[in-house]
């Protein structure tokens, strides 16, 4: 072991040698033994000085007073002393056997300390050391892009639902006023799992399990991960990321979506001319897109519109007591004008030259 090897092996050589004094044979004289004793006494004292570690110690302890040890060998020889000398002996074999113990002890002791002292050594900590430093991390632009536009709708009272992106044929479409064979069915073509199953083509089938297993009032932005059968290209992708907004009450018109809206839209991209176009959406009645004028042109940013009341009916919510808005954009969208990113591809290909710049 190392202690041993940076000793030399002097204490290994004094040990072996002592344990290995053959039995003593007879016939014998109390100042035979008396002798024994007392070199038996110098010689572990000094063994015990030069032990280095604690197996050392444990071996000169079985090897000394152990059940074979030496000492056990003088007193075995001690019965062939006459009866009157023996207790002569049997007194100064204890106080050995005592005075060998201790020994032991104190210098396991030390031995441990020792120990103890080279590992606070060897292990030392410099505080003062300059430490590395290694890159920070930070938010992917597009989930820093999603948490401000919820914040902005958190602020407005909404709170946040979440859906599965594998959804049902009835939650995707069905539910939303997309029958089978609707041509806007076509404008979401999306990957079929087989079954009723498919990758979610848009976050709005949050709206219907967010109404099902909440009764209204609701107000509710749902972010999430989306999927359609796009070939990939500067502003497509196969993913992408969707907010859902979802507000439904007594009481509820189109002022308030146009306030609502218009409202949220000047929050994230700054006091901004915003106009709203009619548009056409199944699930929404009437229905308008959303445009901003973003460096001098209009960039369309959202759709939206009255939830439509077939919509109602189907969660079997009374048109006529209920009504509300419904809005939906897309994140990459959001991201890309706000920041001048001209490919939607940077967002996806994790270059960290393009991330950092965030
Ligand atoms: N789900 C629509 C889409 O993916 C976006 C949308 C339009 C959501 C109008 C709405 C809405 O909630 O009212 O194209």
């Amino acid at each position: 072991m190392a202690w041993a090897g940076l000793r030399g092996n002097g204490s290994a050589c004094l040990q072996s040698a002592l344990l290995s004094q053959p039995p003593v044979s007879a016939p014998i004289s109390l100042q035979q033994l008396t002798d024994q004793l007392n070199s038996l006494e110098n010689e572990a004292a000094a063994a015990i000085q030069q032990a280095v570690a604690a197996s050392e110690l444990e071996d000169l302890r079985v090897g000394l007073l152990g059940k074979k040890g030496r000492l056990s060998a003088v007193l075995g020889a001690m019965g062939k002393l006459p009866g009157e000398e023996r207790p002569l002996v049997g007194q100064r074999a204890n106080r050995l056997k005592e005075l060998v113990q201790s020994l032991l002890n104190q210098r396991l002791e030390t031995v441990k300390q020792g120990a103890l002292t080279e590992r606070l050594q060897r292990e030392r900590l410099d505080v003062t050391a300059p430490c590395r430093y290694g890159p920070p991390g930070h938010r992917h632009p597009l989930i820093s892009t999603i948490e401000e536009i919820v914040d902005i709708f958190a602020g407005l009272g909404y709170r946040v639902a979440e859906g599965p992106e594998i959804e049902t044929d009835h939650y995707n479409f069905s539910a939303l006023n997309i029958p089978e064979h609707h041509p806007a069915r076509d404008m979401q073509d999306t990957f079929y799992l087989g079954g009723d199953r498919l990758l979610r083509t848009h976050t709005s089938p949050v709206q219907i399990r967010h109404l099902e297993a909440n009764p209204p009032p609701v107000r509710i932005v749902a972010p999430g991960r989306v999927y359609r059968r796009d070939a990939v290209d500067a502003t497509h992708s196969p993913v992408f990321h969707q907010v859902e907004v979802l507000a439904l009450d007594e009481g509820l018109d189109f002022s308030h979506l146009r306030g609502t809206v218009t409202t949220f839209l000047q929050h994230f991209f700054g006091d901004l001319p915003v106009r709203f176009r009619a548009s056409y959406f199944p699930f929404t009645e009437p229905s308008a897109e959303v445009d901003v004028q973003w460096r001098g042109r209009w960039l369309e940013v959202m759709g939206c519109g009255m939830v439509d009341p077939a919509v109602l009916e189907g969660l079997g919510l009374d048109p006529n007591r209920w009504s509300g808005f419904a809005a939906g954009l897309g994140v990459e969208r959001f991201c890309m004008v706000r920041h001048g990113i001209d490919d939607i591809r940077r967002l996806f290909t994790s270059d960290l030259r393009f991330l950092e710049q965030f």
